[in-house]
């Protein structure tokens, strides 16, 4: 069942919050979910420990570069969705989750910066793909963005990397104080408390949004898979 990854060899662009919003989104649709916590600073098990983590959701820590793989195949059998957080670097561990991956999602924000070390994950994607004989399809998501404003270096990064044929969600995570309330109170949007957290429709709006395109693009992606094998 279809893994997604989430990748970026640079730390602190919002792998782990998009991690968790996605897996607690999907989670309130009703579906099973593991996490596979595979950073050893485990962002993601320091936010379940706090606790009011829906029963469907599963987390696992301690991963090793020898046993991503075998952790990937295990949550992928037993639950219909599996997210796996990775460590701001790159390293074997990083490339073993890329090659199990149905989707990898590459986090940055809109700096010149962050595109260049976005640009690496593509390219190991690329790297894995050939050493697989595979493809793996990714995406960009750009995080923290302003509700309200595109400034011109976004513009300017997302047309760089469509040139490329790099596609990018469409849907943006902002730069909402909900989705830090997230690691400071633990839980899931749904269960953060209004009166502390600003603006929470608008986070829960832009979490439900973001979850369901990613959805759509497995299912599509899946189609797809089904077509090539057909017509094998
Ligand atoms: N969409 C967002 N809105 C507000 N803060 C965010 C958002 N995404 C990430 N952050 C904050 O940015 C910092 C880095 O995010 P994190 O998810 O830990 O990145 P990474 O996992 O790539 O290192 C954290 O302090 C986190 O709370
Ligand atoms: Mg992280």
């Amino acid at each position: 069942m279809p893994t997604i990854v989430f990748a970026n060899p640079k730390g602190g662009v919002g792998k782990s919050t998009s991690a968790v919003i996605l897996a607690t989104q999907i989670a309130a649709k009703g579906a099973d979910v593991t996490i596979l916590d595979a950073d050893p600073n485990k962002p993601v098990s320091q936010w379940s420990k706090r606790g009011n983590i829906p029963q469907n959701i599963k987390v696992i820590a301690d991963i090793s570069e020898t046993t991503i793989i075998d952790e990937i195949d295990a949550a992928a059998a037993k639950t219909p969705f599996v997210v796996v957080d990775l460590e701001g670097t790159a390293s074997m561990m990083v490339a073993y989750a890329i090659s199990r991956a149905d989707l990898v999602i590459i986090p940055l924000q809109g700096s010149q910066l962050d595109a260049s070390q976005g640009a690496k994950a593509v390219s190991l994607i690329k790297q894995q793909e050939k050493a697989f004989n595979k493809t793996i399809p990714l995406a960009i998501l750009f995080t923290r963005t302003n509700s309200a404003l595109k400034p011109r270096t976004l513009i300017h990064i997302q047309a760089e990397f469509y040139k490329h044929g790099i596609r990018a969600l469409k849907t943006q995570l902002h730069e909402r104080e909900a989705y830090r309330a997230l690691f400071s109170f633990g839980g899931t949007l749904e269960t953060l408390d209004p009166s502390q957290v600003g603006n929470l429709e608008k986070a829960l709006l832009n979490a439900r949004e973001y979850a369901a395109e990613i959805v759509a693009m497995l299912k599509a992606e899946q189609s797809q898979e089904t077509l090539v094998t057909a017509n094998v």
